[in-house]
């Protein structure tokens, strides 16, 4: 547990960390006061209120994020209006569409960048503005670890997406239309103008992928104003939800209430459930374990199963139902989902709001129960992830089962090995390729450290030849990531990874491969004396990075069932804080 915390529940003036820059009659503080006004500011605007800091991970870049500039005005506004004092922020902005190899090599990074932000600036309380994915769960951890009162503004969904009379879902509706022009369906012409019809509006993807699924875990962890993670991103009520937490954020520092006492293992385990009632995206494992280790809350895969075999699926969000993110705002949002699930929640646990959950959802209505289904016509009876062990994943491996041809649950097929993505780009499409519908595509190479980051490379691609014949779901294995809008029979995050000699390691083309998702069972059918063989052949290969942030990302990054965090940001232990005055 950070030291940042005061362990009184209420604050005065003098108690306030800022004061240790502000207050005094040391040199360092009349310095302090003195570039206050050098920033403008007379000592009665600011003196003595809550500094709130405001995280913004806007970026010209980062499409999602486009609003965020104009919404951390009315962050600021709400904070002045409460009585503090807002500081605007910039951190690194997580582009999921641009930025590469992948942003997930950057989510600690920016975990880093939040929490040390925090720690030495003159900060009480923060305001945490992401969505594009990784930047929800890297805004998270580092606030966690700093502890300081906190509060997140989810970006939002962007608009539901329009081409031709039909709805887009983006990402979802690109794999899909990529595929049919693999298979010669779709014109290029068609092919092109689909381009201006996938993401309409700035905001996060509107499907149900990992954006709105960790921005509703996040609002279920209890650290977002209720309702708020539905609010398109251009709705006026995400204008008016971005001052009301400018406003919540001071009376939270006030009140000293720190994400240490909000995120506790009852709400861990809720926001697991609400990933599997929406039908979530399978990179929430990853990033709630990490999470909840900043917490110091020890949450496993085999949480996630449990959970999941007792959660039904009652969001019918694509890819894996009908609507998108603005149908589900207007049917009740995340609200009117979780009150079908009350009796299954922690509702006496305290939110960011200083209520309890179950007061957060009292009153909560479904306006439509085609979006929001009852309990009793749930899209699937059970949360859509399932964990998979065996002896090719001893540490565990994942797949969203209910975005699967039900046909492939239970699979033996013959493996065709690709080492590494150039490798698959290279001979996906090779007709010299042995391969038929019932082979099983193994990628190596993809993981954590091997990725490098773990890219979103799961979901590999199904030869052309195979779509010309019809074929639309094959049974893929990998230590690769799976975009949350994307679908098929896609086993991910096989741990340990391949490049650190994991059993994927050991896999060669014509392999039987088995994958029995009622079972939970993921097995390599071949001889525990061939493997010893291949594994006594196996050599590690070179260091991909020999200096720089690659070189300190392969070092520490933990695999894929511990969340992918550094060790030496998820371990418990002192850490000063800054001498100020
Ligand atoms: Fe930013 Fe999907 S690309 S949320």
């Amino acid at each position: 547990m950070s030291e940042l915390a005061s362990e009184s529940s209420a604050l005065r003036p003098e108690d306030l960390r800022s004061h240790q820059w502000y207050g005094g009659d040391g040199l360092r503080s009349f310095s302090h006061r003195a570039r206050s006004r050098q920033l403008g500011l007379n000592p009665e605007e600011h003196l003595g209120k809550p500094v709130i800091a405001i995280l913004n991970t806007w970026s010209g870049i980062n499409p999602c994020h486009l609003h965020l500039r104009e919404r951390a005005q009315e962050v600021a506004r709400g904070v002045w209006q409460a009585g503090g004092y807002p500081v605007e922020m910039p951190v690194s902005t997580l582009s999921e569409t641009f930025q590469k190899p992948t942003p997930m090599m950057y989510r600690n990074l920016l975990a880093m960048e939040t929490e040390e932000v925090l720690r030495s600036y003159p900060i009480d309380g923060a305001v945490l503005m992401g969505g594009c994915d990784k930047t929800t769960p890297g805004l998270l951890m580092g606030a966690a670890s700093a502890d300081l009162p906190a509060i997140f503004v989810p970006a939002g969904p962007m608009l539901a997406g329009h081409w031709r009379g039909e709805i887009l879902g983006s990402g979802t509706d690109m794999w899909r239309y990529w595929d049919e022009r693999r298979a010669g369906t779709i014109s290029e012409a068609d092919w092109n103008s689909l381009q201006s019809g996938l993401a309409r509006s700035p905001g996060t993807c509107m499907t149900m992928g990992t954006a709105s699924t960790m921005t509703s875990a996040v609002e279920a962890l209890g650290m977002v104003l209720p309702g708020a993670a539905s609010i398109p991103a251009v709705d006026s009520g995400h204008h008016r939800m971005a001052a009301a937490s400018g406003m919540r954020v001071v009376d939270l520092v006030w009140e000293n209430l720190t994400p240490s006492r909000i995120l506790d293992a009852r709400a861990y385990a809720d926001a697991v459930t609400t990933v599997m009632a929406l039908g979530g995206s399978t990179n929430a494992v990853i990033h709630l374990i990490a999470m909840a280790g900043r917490s110091q809350i020890p949450l496993c895969l085999d949480d996630f199963d449990r959970i999941a075999r007792e959660t039904p699926v009652l969001a019918d969000i694509r890819p894996g139902g009908a609507f998108l993110m603005e149908d589900f705002h207007y049917a009740g949002g995340l609200r009117g989902l979780l009150a079908r699930l009350a009796d299954r929640l922690h509702l006496d646990r305290v939110t960011v709001t200083g209520r309890t959950f179950g007061e957060e959802l009292a009153g909560a209505e479904v306006h439509d129960d085609n979006v929001i289904r009852p309990l009793d016509r749930p899209l699937a009876t059970e949360g859509g992830v399932a964990v998979l062990r065996g002896n090719l994943a001893p540490d565990g491996a994942v797949i969203k089962y209910v975005a699967a041809d039900p046909r492939l649950l239970r699979h033996t097929g013959r493996a065709v090995v690709f080492h590494g993505y150039r490798d698959l780009q290279d001979r996906i499409n090779d007709p010299a390729l042995e391969i038929t519908a019932d082979s099983v595509l193994v990628l190596t190479n993809a993981g954590p450290k091997g990725g490098p980051g773990m890219p979103e490379y799961g979901m590999l691609p199904i030869p052309d030849r195979l779509l010309k014949q019809g074929v639309r779901d094959m049974v893929r294995v990998s230590d690769a990531r799976m975009s949350g809008t994307s679908y098929g029979a896609c086993v991910l995050h096989v741990a340990p990874e391949s490049y650190v000699g994991g059993p994927l390691a050991l896999v060669r083309d014509g392999d039987p491969v088995t994958l029995d998702v009622p079972e939970r069972a993921l097995r390599l059918e071949v001889p525990a004396g061939e493997l010893a063989r291949r594994r006594a052949e196996w050599r590690a290969p070179e260091p991909m990075f020999e200096r720089g942030y690659g070189a300190l990302y392969a070092e520490h990054i933990t695999q894929a069932d511990r969340g992918c965090d550094f060790e030496f940001l998820a371990r418990p232990g002192k850490y000063p804080e800054p001498y100020a005055q």
